[in-house]
């Protein structure tokens, strides 16, 4: 069955490029990541796996682990891990799941039941402290995801969890956020001093309360 929003991430136990590994345990009360790739050895993935590499000291700054998932054994992504090195200037720095069984896969339903390949869809899942499943995403195999934007939402969940505020269109780190809309003006006065913009009875905004 589809994990929704606001789901408990299934728990698994998998052998990784990094050892057996629990996904409970390896997040530990941190936020997680974890990201499908339909195969190994395919291009768009490579610079997938390249680019989260590189960007991992965003995800740590954001308490943030990554575990990405292969539908191949954790052989071939050790031999796949030199060709992401070699190509993408950035050496691989999170684990990857073998799940040449599907395991995991079928966990988080991320391969079409009608599917005659097992090739997964390129799925993201993010999961808070709590074990809530907080996004998920779903691409097709054709494109490659693009980190800007999950750092982007990392920081609206993350900002959302300790305020009663939501991140308009197009926000960035930084920008006016908007007052949830249970929120009273008085309230609003106490909870975010910095002063807050009424555009709309439900239309306020006010400066990034962590900055
Ligand atoms: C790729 O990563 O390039 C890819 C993987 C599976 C199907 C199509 C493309």
């Amino acid at each position: 069955m589809a994990i929704r929003l606001g789901d408990e991430a299934p728990d698994f136990t998998a052998e990784t490029t990094e050892g057996t590994i629990n996904f409970y345990d390896y997040l530990g009360d941190g936020w997680g990541i974890l990201f499908s790739h339909p195969k190994d050895f395919t291009p768009v993935c490579t610079t997938e796996l390249g680019a989260f590499s590189a960007r991992r000291a965003d995800f740590d700054k954001r308490n943030t682990k990554l575990i990405a998932v292969s539908v191949d054994d954790v052989d071939s992504h050790l031999r796949w891990k030199s060709d992401i090195s070699e190509t993408q200037g950035a050496e691989l720095n999170f684990p990857i799941i073998g799940d040449a069984d599907r395991k995991v896969a079928d966990l988080y339903d991320m391969i079409h039941p009608n599917a005659n390949d097992t090739l997964t869809v390129r799925s993201v899942f993010i999961v808070d402290p709590n074990k809530k499943v907080k996004l998920t995403l779903t691409y097709p195999a054709s494109t490659g995801r693009n980190v800007d934007e999950i750092v982007r939402v990392l920081d609206s969940l993350q900002l959302s969890a300790k305020f009663p505020v939501s991140t308009p269109v197009n926000w960035k780190d930084g920008e006016d956020v908007i007052i949830a809309p249970a929120v009273s003006d008085d309230d609003a006065k106490e909870k975010f001093p910095k002063g807050f913009r009424k555009v709309k009875d439900y239309l306020r905004y006010t400066p990034q309360p962590n900055k």
